[in-house]
């Protein structure tokens, strides 16, 4: 099969995680027979530095062009970069929803899983982690407060800042749809997380899970309150399956969950819309403190390189590999800094390798 993957490697540590993806995709190539053939695209602060602009029209063409793209992480930080003294949607993250928006990628999947060589990095305890956990987080991309109406002005001398949490029935009900099919392939269980005690918005979110439910007899529907379920995945994450939820939502519990599951670098993520197209990228951002240092964890990004073969070309096998060979170098004891165990007993068990050996490890396990 011949693949077209648009390639963002974007900022921070970008650049060095998207290498080790492309590196395990030609390693794939090289086993089963695929090509897969990149095409970088600009996007975030690198093409603010070199257009002006957070994505140019030409990039998102490119990306309409390819199959699929995968993403590394784009902006800086907001303290010091030159990025953030620009205009809100001249910077860099304004590009990521921009590109969203206009591939109208509306349901991000965000699988929070704990493996069992990670126990040691979940800083949970044991009896909380028990067998570990296996959750999906789907997370509604192109609506709500982060593409609702916002302003910023000033009345007497007094300024107020305004974001508005829009959602139509739509929206919901496909995102809604997608969550309750993935579930049926899971352990058949959707807790559907909202605000239904205070906004709106949730209330129509809960009314319009409860209608798609009725054609999923076989998928158990909870609805839960974020508050409670920010904390519930501190007490018992293993009690989720699916986590459907919206989009600020889900962008905050998805990063609690990866915490739980031992570390940001770990968690991947697919951006999907109603065609075979998807944008694959880590859950985590550019991680300018680390950037060049060639210690950021690649798996995140591998994971979602993965997730690539397995909704946008339905290599299956090719994807059952990856994931195998991430497990495999996991259980021979192989850690970037960030899921090194804390004791120093368990440490001494393990070897603290770099971005670019552990993606070297995980190809020299696909053979
Ligand atoms: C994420 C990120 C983005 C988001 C930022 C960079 C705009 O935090 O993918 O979770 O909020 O969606
Ligand atoms: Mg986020």
């Amino acid at each position: 099969m011949e693949c077209r993957v648009g390639v963002i490697s974007g900022d921070g540590i970008g650049p060095e995680i998207v290498a080790e993806a492309k590196k395990v995709l030609d390693k794939v190539g090289e086993k089963y027979g695929h090509t897969f053939c990149y095409e970088e695209i600009l996007m975030g602060g690198c093409s603010i530095d070199a257009t002006g602009e957070p994505l140019t029209k030409e990039a998102v063409a490119q990306a309409k062009a390819s199959d699929a793209v995968l993403m590394g992480s784009i902006g800086g930080d907001t303290r010091t970069s030159p990025w953030y003294k620009l205009p809100p949607e001249k910077r860099p993250e304004a590009g990521l929803l921009a590109l969203r928006k206009e591939l109208n990628l509306f349901a991000n999947l965000r699988p929070a899983y704990l493996y069992e060589e990670l126990k040691e990095a979940c800083p949970l305890r044991e009896d909380i982690i028990g067998d570990g956990f296996d959750m999906m987080i789907m997370r509604e991309l192109t609506g709500g407060l982060y593409f609702g109406a916002r302003k910023t002005e000033e009345t007497d001398g007094v300024v107020t800042a305004t974001d508005t949490l829009t959602y139509n029935e739509n929206e919901i009900r496909r995102i809604a749809k997608r969550g309750f099919d993935i579930a049926a392939k899971r352990r058949k269980k959707v807790t559907s997380v909202d605000k239904a005690n205070v906004l709106d918005s949730s209330r129509l979110w809960r009314k319009v899970v409860d209608e798609v439910a009725q054609d999923y007899p076989d998928v158990a529907c909870e609805h839960m309150l974020v508050d409670n379920c920010a904390m519930q995945l501190v007490r018992d994450p293993k009690q989720f399956d699916v986590i459907l939820t919206e989009n600020m939502f889900g962008d905050i519990l998805s990063d609690e969950a990866s915490m739980v599951t031992g570390s940001i670098g770990m968690l991947a993520s697919a951006s999907l819309n109603d065609t075979k197209f998807g944008l694959y990228e880590p859950s985590g951002g550019s991680a300018p403190d680390i950037a060049g240092k060639g210690i950021a964890n690649p798996i995140a990004t591998i994971l979602s390189a993965a997730m690539m073969l397995r909704y946008t070309f339905d290599l299956d096998a090719e994807a059952d590999a990856v994931e195998q060979a991430v497990k495999q170098v996991l259980k021979d004891g192989y850690r970037t800094i960030d899921i090194m165990p804390q004791e120093a007993d368990k440490r001494a068990a393990v070897t603290e390798v770099g971005t670019a050996r552990m993606g070297d490890l995980i190809c020299d396990r696909m053979n």
